[in-house]
């Protein structure tokens, strides 16, 4: 039987994480260096990766680039295979909120989540950042990985891609609903190649998404309300699945939504 060491080694592996400089790709970037990974972040936020890598130490670096920017993509990628020699671990974890939802925390109806009062560049936006963006990581993890010997593609969906959530934007919903199928449509194609594709779904994150909305004691309070254990996530409770889906432990799970909500999506209707 594997050593327990063993099975949670991620030491001297190539990873990439997008929105990584906040948030919770800060948690996977950090949980990934502190075991002896060498981190690239991804992120169109140039202070937030200078604070980032600095808080890491070790080798960690980064890159400033939008995930919807193909070229710049594309470049940055072959920089950290060659800076690596190959890539093995990719956080697909960059997103956008979508703004309010049709309903506000305190029940009544909010008319600016309502679809006749969507700007068009919003939602084309939010699809671009929280779907496209994921394509495009993807698309260019699997080309890596492809030529080397397979790895690990972890993608953050959300609890929304499968419930109901009135308070949260719609297009938001629905790009997380098409990022979730389009990982199982990956896992399929790509398993006989030795890469390994999930989701992790969380539910609320305490991170700066929406302009730090969870902070709003309000918003804060409903979002608790909603947890069977009645708080919102840390960037502490993200790293345990975040370091399993990316080691050996994990080696027979692929095409997966796993949720981490807290149970949120339970209670949620
Ligand atoms: N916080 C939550 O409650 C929660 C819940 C479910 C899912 N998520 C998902 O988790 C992921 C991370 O969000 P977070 O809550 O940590 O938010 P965050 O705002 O704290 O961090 C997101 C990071 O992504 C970067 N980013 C945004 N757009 C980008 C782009 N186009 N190109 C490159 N980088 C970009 C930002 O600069 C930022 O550093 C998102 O996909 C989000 O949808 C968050």
């Amino acid at each position: 039987m594997a050593r327990l060491e063993e099975m949670f080694d991620v030491t001297g592996k190539s990873v990439i994480v997008t929105g990584g400089a906040s948030g919770i790709g800060r948690g996977y970037a950090e949980i990934m260096a502190e075991h002896g990974a060498r981190v690239c972040i991804l992120d169109m936020n140039p202070v937030g990766i200078e604070e980032t890598v600095a808080a890491l130490g070790g080798d960690a670096w980064g890159h400033v680039v939008d995930v919807t920017d193909r070229a710049a993509m594309k470049a940055a990628f072959q920089t950290v295979a060659d800076r690596h020699g190959g890539i093995d671990t990719v956080f697909a974890n960059a997103g956008i909120d979508a703004g309010p939802g049709f309903m506000d925390t305190d029940g009544n109806r909010n008319p600016a989540g309502h679809i006749e009062n969507f700007g068009d560049d919003h939602w084309d936006r939010v699809i671009e950042v929280n779907l496209t963006g994921v394509y495009n990581t993807v698309k260019l993890a699997a080309t890596h990985m492809k030529a080397g010997i397979g790895g690990r593609i972890i993608v953050t969906s959300s609890v929304a891609s499968q419930i109901n959530e009135a308070i949260v934007g719609t297009p938001y919903m629905a790009a997380k609903a098409g990022v979730d199928h389009f990982v199982r449509n990956m896992a399929m194609e790509l398993g006989m190649f030795g890469i390994l594709i999930n989701c992790i779904n969380p539910g609320p994150f305490m991170t700066n998404i929406a302009g730090g909305r969870l902070k709003i004691p309000e918003d804060r309070a409903a979002f608790e309300a909603q947890s069977l254990i009645g708080r919102i996530g840390t960037l502490e409770d993200i790293k345990g699945l975040a370091l399993y889906l990316a080691s050996p432990a994990s080696s027979y799970v692929t095409g997966a939504q796993i949720a981490i909500d807290g149970g949120s999506r339970l209670r949620i209707t």
